[in-house]
């Protein structure tokens, strides 16, 4: 809620996508939460799989009147290069989702965001979880709609380990200009990257709870827990699965879940084994590089650090399944 006990309007950004789809059962179910549209963009899968998959989730989840429209088909300068691996064919964890009844907005995911933030009667909050090319097209073609942006809470990027490579997380790398972009959006930013994404994972006892649910949309989240891989230092129970995109949802929910510092934040954009990665900068005072060739300019963005865990798994399960 915000201030005023108003539900916080908000837009996702998503590649649906298994854990996308998690993030957005949770949003169209908490109170708190006014899910003004959803965009779709090129990522874990090509985007009229994205399509797809974010109108069937929606109905499923009984919120089939929020607009969806289809976004940037591949990243600004690189092919698409989807995460199968992961997510499954459907990008969806193959788990035999029905075809959608209803069809995308007429209008592209740039149109629809400048149209739904510009029409929010309070600034909207942006949650992007998936590559960053509907935004970075947004910023550059409407930059007007800043000014209409309370902040972006965004799944992406890593502190200190990646996953597309060593050092790079999916989102950043698969578009890392568009992340760099984002970066210097001129609003408050929060980068809920790898470290906290990683660490929230709901018990199998529970996975095993929400996929025997009557409700569908609770059902839903279950099956699509069971398709995600803990953590790897979760171990000892195989059927736990891991929210993902979902805590940044949390997150915006309640922020106090997570701790964040305010750090300098650039995204790597060289070509070579650090393309992609979050360069996020920890240094207590300025080194060598500052003292003799002068402060660069660079981003400050709200860094997720540390995550309490158990709050973020109660919130999930309270809110997707109401236990
Ligand atoms: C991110 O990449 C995708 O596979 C997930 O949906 C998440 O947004 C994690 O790197
Ligand atoms: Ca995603």
């Amino acid at each position: 809620m915000t201030n005023d006990g108003r539900p916080i309007p908000v837009i996702i950004d998503c590649d649906t996508g298994v854990d996308d789809a998690l993030a957005l059962l949770f949003a169209v179910r908490h109170p708190g939460l006014d899910l003004r549209a959803v965009t779709c963009v090129a990522g874990n899968t090509d985007v009229a799989g994205v399509v797809r998959n974010t109108l069937t989730v929606l109905e499923v989840a009984g919120a089939p009147e929020i607009p969806v429209a289809r976004g940037a088909a591949r990243p600004l300068i690189e092919p698409s290069r989807s995460a199968r691996h992961v997510h499954g064919d459907d990008g969806m964890g193959d788990i035999g989702l029905p075809a959608p009844a209803r069809v995308p907005s007429d209008l592209g995911a740039v149109d629809l965001l400048r149209r739904e933030i510009l029409a929010s009667p309070r600034p909207v909050t942006l949650i992007p979880t998936a590559p960053l090319t509907n935004i970075a097209l947004l910023l550059r073609t409407h930059p007007e709609v800043t000014d209409h942006i309370e902040r972006i809470v965004f799944m992406g990027g890593a502190v200190a380990c990646g996953n597309a490579t060593a050092v790079a997380e999916f989102n950043v790398w698969h578009d890392p200009e568009a992340a760099a972009i984002l970066l210097t959006a001129g609003v408050p930013i929060t980068m809920y990257g790898l470290d906290v994404f990683q660490r929230v994972v709901v018990p199998g006892a529970d996975v095993r709870a929400l996929r025997e649910s009557a409700e569908p949309g609770a059902r839903l989240a279950g099956d699509l827990l069971a398709h995600r891989p803990a953590a790897p230092d979760v171990d000892g129970d195989p059927e736990a699965g891991g929210v993902g995109d979902a805590g940044a949802v949390c997150a915006v929910v309640d922020p106090a879940g997570i701790a964040t510092r305010l750090l300098p934040v650039e995204v790597s954009l060289a070509p070579g084994p650090t393309r992609g990665q979050t360069l996020v900068d920890r240094r207590p005072r300025p080194g060598e590089s500052e003292i003799h060739d002068g402060l660069r300019e660079q981003s400050l963005v709200d860094v997720a650090l540390d995550v309490d865990v158990d709050r973020f798994v109660k919130l999930y399960l309270e809110t997707v399944a109401g236990v």
